[in-house]
């Protein structure tokens, strides 16, 4: 049986290299990126341990010549799943009215718009019913925020979660999920998170076979329903 491929768009460490190594171990064939390929050195170890089923490839979310530069080097593929990892986290402890516009303007690009970009360019790569995933946060919630904090990150996933909707509404016919991966033990989770990077990774490969539903899903690494 032909093995399924995931772009992962993201992938240089965290939770992206998580997935990596997730959805190798249940046998696909993995499109893994990095915005510096020649330093991305966890995902060529990971490629020497999976020969040929892993391609690690240079993209920046933030910038669309990049994407199409990817979207050109894969034509010819079909992805199944594509899943936009992807993600900064600036200015926690700082409220919006202090951080500078072109800070306000990066994180808005690189954790909202450009995720939804790149899903349109990948768009004729795409399986007809594949799955797109775009990793937002329990923080991108408006209706759960009820003590404030990480004010531009917060904003930036709620502007995500806005784009992810109406992108579903452009193409009806595909299952579209903004992802919550838990609080994971990564660079940007920090070390007291309560959840492994396994754990999360294996959670949300189980709830992205689960959803053959078109339209769109708030969703947590557990199959939660998160409130808008
Ligand atoms: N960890 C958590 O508890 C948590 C909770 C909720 C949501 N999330 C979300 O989960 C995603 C992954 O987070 P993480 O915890 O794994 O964070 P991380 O360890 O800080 O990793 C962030 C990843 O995003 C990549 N990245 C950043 N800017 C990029 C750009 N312009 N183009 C392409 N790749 C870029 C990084 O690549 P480089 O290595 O090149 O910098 C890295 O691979 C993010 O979207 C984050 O917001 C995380």
């Amino acid at each position: 049986m032909p093995s399924h491929t995931i772009l992962l768009a993201g992938a240089n460490r965290g939770l992206g290299l998580g997935l990596a190594r997730e959805y190798l171990g249940r046998g696909w064939q993995v499109v893994a990126t990095a915005r510096d390929p020649d330093k991305a050195k966890a995902l060529h170890e990971l490629r020497s341990a999976h020969q040929g089923a892993l391609a690690v490839e240079r993209l920046d979310v933030a910038d669309p010549e990049s994407g199409a530069a990817l979207a050109g080097r894969l034509d010819g593929r079909t992805l199944d799943v594509l899943f936009v990892v992807a993600g900064v986290s600036g200015y926690k402890d700082v409220p919006i009215h202090e951080v500078p516009p072109e800070g306000v303007a990066r994180e808005f690009v690189v954790n909202a718009s450009g995720p939804v970009t790149l899903a349109e360019t990948m768009q004729p790569l795409l399986a007809p019913n594949a799955p797109v995933v775009f990793m937002t946060s329990v923080l991108g919630s408006i209706a759960g925020n009820t003590t404030g904090g990480w004010e531009l990150y917060r904003a930036s996933k709620a502007a995500l979660n806005m784009f992810a909707s109406s992108y579903a509404l452009r193409h009806r016919e595909r299952p579209v999920i903004v992802m919550h991966p838990g609080w994971v033990r990564t660079d940007m989770g920090g070390p007291n998170a309560p959840v492994s990077v396994e754990q999360s990774a294996r959670g949300m490969a189980e709830v992205i076979e689960a959803r053959t539903t078109p339209g769109i899903a708030y969703l947590d690494y557990q199959g939660a329903t998160l409130p808008w």
